[in-house]
């Protein structure tokens, strides 16, 4: 089969003709390849970035957020059967241990991150596990909902964990409005009554930001810590979402937050230097985020309640559009107009996102 490898740190991934693979294991589950999202992650693996903490040999198979349909299935698989689209969680997990069993899927004891520790998903087939599928509508296109296999739930999960600190009167900043922090946006308007605000360097990404539901943006030029100081009328932020986290991001999202207030670090590659003694007199806290859980991508994938105009290929589409932008480096989602993007609903009717 093709597939998209990686052979040196600092070098582009080349297209290579390599063995398909092969059931090992009881619960193993082959996912004949659909859509795989390209993920800035893929850029910092390159960058060498994850060698130390994963170690895996090169070359190897990238992509971690992937969709398509089962292709074939260990002995003991039950919950799906050749031929179900699926979305898939990007780690397989051992369902044994207390993490498992707590939901928290990333901090599995045993988990496996195929695109980081082992072979990935851009390529014409991925092994994966019985736990790691989500199953979809049969008419879902696995293109359309991929890049929420990854960069959807990671933006989701960060937002869903700031949700009970944003209640009306606060703000939310969003720092980096690329393929996570647009997903983040359109969450943060579903499931908050915060003012939304949206750092990024790029005017295009912010004019993105503002049709998903931004009330201000505000351009990345040197000014940005006191353009969000003004705008929230000189306390910072009670919530700023970070995903970029580097290049002096990090330095501005931490001074952007308020007394009291949540720094969520979702981007990564800088380094945060912060006094102590800022940390206790403020009482700021910093909240790490590593990508969702596996109840995520159903939240992301499911049929709304409450939308009798809802079409089964558009379901992942029609919660998180993003219309074509060249721009921005990710899988575009059609955009359509039965959830304008950036709609509020008061009611809570045609989010659909559960709570
Ligand atoms: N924590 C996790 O579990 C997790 C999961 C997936 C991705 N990530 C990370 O999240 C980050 C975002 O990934 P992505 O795929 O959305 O990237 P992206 O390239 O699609 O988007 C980044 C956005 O940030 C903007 N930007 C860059 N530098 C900026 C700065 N200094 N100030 C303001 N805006 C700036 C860019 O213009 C762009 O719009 C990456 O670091 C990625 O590795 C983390
Ligand atoms: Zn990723
Ligand atoms: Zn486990």
């Amino acid at each position: 089969m093709k597939a998209v490898r990686l052979h040196a740190f600092h070098q582009p991934p080349v297209i290579d003709e390599v063995p398909e693979p092969a059931i090992g294991g009881p619960l193993d589950v082959i996912v004949k390849i659909g859509g795989a999202g390209v993920c800035r992650t893929d850029l910092h693996i390159i960058e060498g970035q994850w060698d130390a903490a994963m170690g895996t040999p090169l070359p190897y198979i990238l992509g971690h957020e992937n969709a398509g349909w089962v292709h074939e299935v260990g002995s003991a698989v039950t919950n799906v059967a050749v031929g179900d689209t699926v979305i898939l969680h990007p780690t397989p997990t051992c369902g044994l241990c207390r993490a498992c069993r707590a939901g928290d899927d990333m901090h599995c004891v045993a988990s496996e991150f195929p695109g980081l520790s082992r072979d990935g998903g851009m390529a014409e087939y991925l092994l994966t596990s019985a736990r790691a599928c989500v199953k979809l509508d049969p008419q879902t296109r696995p293109q359309d909902v991929a890049a929420l296999a990854d960069a959807g739930i990671t933006a989701y999960h960060a937002v869903r964990k700031a949700v009970p600190l944003l209640y009306p009167g606060t703000s939310a900043v969003v720092i980096g409005a690329g393929g996570l922090g647009h997903i983040g946006i359109q969450a943060l308007a579903a499931l908050t009554a915060a003012t939304i605000i949206v750092v990024d360097r790029n005017p295009d990404a912010l004019k993105l930001a503002e049709q998903l539901g931004a009330e201000h943006t505000v351009v990345a030029d040197g000014g940005q810590v006191a353009a969000v100081r003004d705008l929230t009328g000189g306390r910072g932020a009670e919530v700023v979402l970070d995903f970029v986290a580097e290049q002096g991001a990090e330095q501005d999202g931490f001074a952007m937050t308020g007394r009291a207030g949540s720094y969520f670090v979702i981007g990564y590659g800088g380094t945060l230097t912060i006094p102590t003694l800022d940390i206790i007199s403020t009482e700021r806290n910093i909240i790490g985020n590593i990508v969702g859980t596996y109840n995520d991508p159903i939240r992301l994938t499911r049929r709304p309640t409450r939308s009798p105009t809802w079409t089964p290929a558009g379901s992942a589409a029609a919660r998180f559009s993003c219309p074509s932008q060249p721009s921005l480096p990710r899988v575009q989602f059609p955009p359509t107009s039965e959830f304008p993007a950036g709609q509020r609903r008061a009611d809570g009717q045609g989010t659909a996102i559960q709570r």
